[in-house]
């Protein structure tokens, strides 16, 4: 929990000295707000309150003008000789909507403007981050997560939500982030100072590099991080896969506009904001989340580590040391790549596969581009100590199944997962026989 006493005021925090207003709407966790008001003070900013109906009955307006020392706006009626409805908006450096309800995320996707919150958000013009909170049910909903995208889509930058307890018992993804995490995101916004734009203008250019589109509706499917057989209660048979590779794809795919579905094995990683992530253990039940959510996917990429075999039967007790050595006998798992690239029809969705080889790299790679009926196929030499496993950096050859290579030297896995990303939009812009590759620089030129 944030230190709330008085602290002084860090003259080169960009918050210092700007206006960020904090939406707050109807949830059980709206208390939390007065803790981002206070931290926002803290960090040298003038906060301003809007408060909804729904927002008011969880959190009284009193709070807020104490900690503010201002009437917090609830009303479009209000002031209105004096104010403009949109007057908040318009003169805040961010805004903030903490915590943000589907039905929130709902209204803004839909450009609806039926209260003071609704009609501000539709007339600020600057950056924008939601906080989504709500049931685990409501997040997952095809609704909730269509206006997520969409408002990711023109610039909204969404925080959480996080997986953990929830009200009334229930638990699971759709957490209020904590205030500081919130904190950090509007910072995060302020420095990047990226707008909101119509669907139609290029994404904004953040501090980094400047953001691709081009995965815009597009469904992509990931599966990081390695699987877990289970021998006994507490032992397993498993592999040294982080998940990195695997989440810096889904963070790079999101980002270049992709709706992400990430199916992860045991992994420590946060999830990216407004990824989709479905935790499995084992090879069987990655299996089946991979079919599940199969349908809707335009792309699918496999850089999870699965287990090819798992102990047929599982002692149901610890095995004892006493008992002597075991025997465990194994049974294959099944080979979700390769029964994905057997089971489709045509070309979608598209198929991408990892390989970890240890030598004879490409070659194996080309093995199993070929065996598992894969379209694109991305090779790693797991032997070295600077790619492939649990490293934050990685050396790849991305092969294709009409006979293309390219190759990506040693870069951080952001970097690999976006010149894989490169590859798989110009495979599915042109084919086997079209144009390979549309990254410049480190790519060599494949076929
Ligand atoms: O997670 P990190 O620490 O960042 O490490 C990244 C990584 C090394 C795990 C990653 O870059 C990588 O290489 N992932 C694939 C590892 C792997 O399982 O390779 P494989 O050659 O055994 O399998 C080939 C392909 O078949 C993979 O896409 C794999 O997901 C898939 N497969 C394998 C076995 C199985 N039963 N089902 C599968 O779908």
């Amino acid at each position: 929990m944030a230190d709330l006493g008085a602290a002084p005021v860090p003259a080169d925090d960009p918050l210092a000295g700007r206006r960020v207003l904090v939406g707050v709407t109807g949830g059980i966790a709206a208390y939390k707000a007065a803790i981002l008001v206070r931290l926002l003070q803290h960090a040298g900013a003038q906060a301003d309150v809007i408060l909804t109906r729904g927002g008011a009955r969880f959190v009284g307006a009193a709070t807020f003008e104490g900690l503010t020392g201002r009437a917090v706006r609830q009303e479009v009626w209000e002031d209105i000789a004096g104010e403009s409805h949109v007057a908040l908006g318009r003169r805040a450096d961010t805004v903030v909507v903490y915590p943000a309800t589907a039905h929130t995320l709902a209204k803004l996707a839909g450009g609806l403007a039926d209260d003071l919150l609704s009609t501000t958000l539709l007339a600020a013009t600057c950056p924008l981050v939601l906080a989504p909170a709500m049931h685990t049910e409501m997040w997952e909903h095809p609704a909730t997560q269509h206006n997520v995208a969409l408002l990711r889509e023109r610039g909204a930058s969404i925080v959480g939500p996080d997986d953990g307890p929830l009200m009334a018992g229930d638990a699971g993804p759709g957490r209020l982030v904590e205030p500081e995490v919130a904190l950090d995101a509007v910072r995060a916004a302020l420095v990047s100072g990226s707008p909101r734009l119509p669907d139609d203008v290029p994404a904004p250019v953040g501090a980094g590099p400047a953001r691709r589109r081009d995965l815009l509706g597009t469904r992509v499917l990931i599966t990081a991080g390695g699987t877990r057989e289970p021998i006994d209660p507490v032992r397993y048979l498993g592999n040294r896969s982080s998940g990195r590779m695997g989440f810096a794809l889904a963070a790079a795919a999101r980002d270049r506009g992709a709706e992400v579905t990430l199916i992860a094995g045991p992994s420590e990683l946060t999830t990216p904001d407004g990824v989709l992530r479905y935790d499995v253990t084992t090879a069987l039940e990655m299996h089946t989340a991979v079919l599940e959510h199969l349908a809707a996917a335009d792309v699918v990429i496999k850089a999870a580590a699965v287990a090819d075999f798992r102990p047929v039967a599982p002692a149901s007790s610890k095995l004892k040391k006493d008992q002597g050595v075991p025997t465990i006998e194994l049974t294959p798992n099944p080979d979700i790549l390769a029964e994905l690239g057997a089971a489709r029809s045509g070309s979608d969705p598209l198929l991408v596969g990892f390989a970890a080889e240890t030598d004879e790299v490409e070659a194996g790679g080309r093995a199993k581009l070929q065996r598992k009926g894969a379209d694109l196929l991305v090779v790693n030499d797991v032997s070295g100590d600077d790619a492939g496993f649990e490293v934050d950096t990685n050396r790849v050859v991305i092969l294709d199944r009409a006979g293309g290579r390219v190759e990506v030297p040693l870069a951080d896995k952001r970097t690999v997962a976006e010149r894989v990303l490169d590859r798989v939009v110009a495979w599915r812009a042109a084919g086997p026989t079209g144009p390979v590759a549309d990254a410049a620089g480190t790519l060599t030129e494949p076929r």
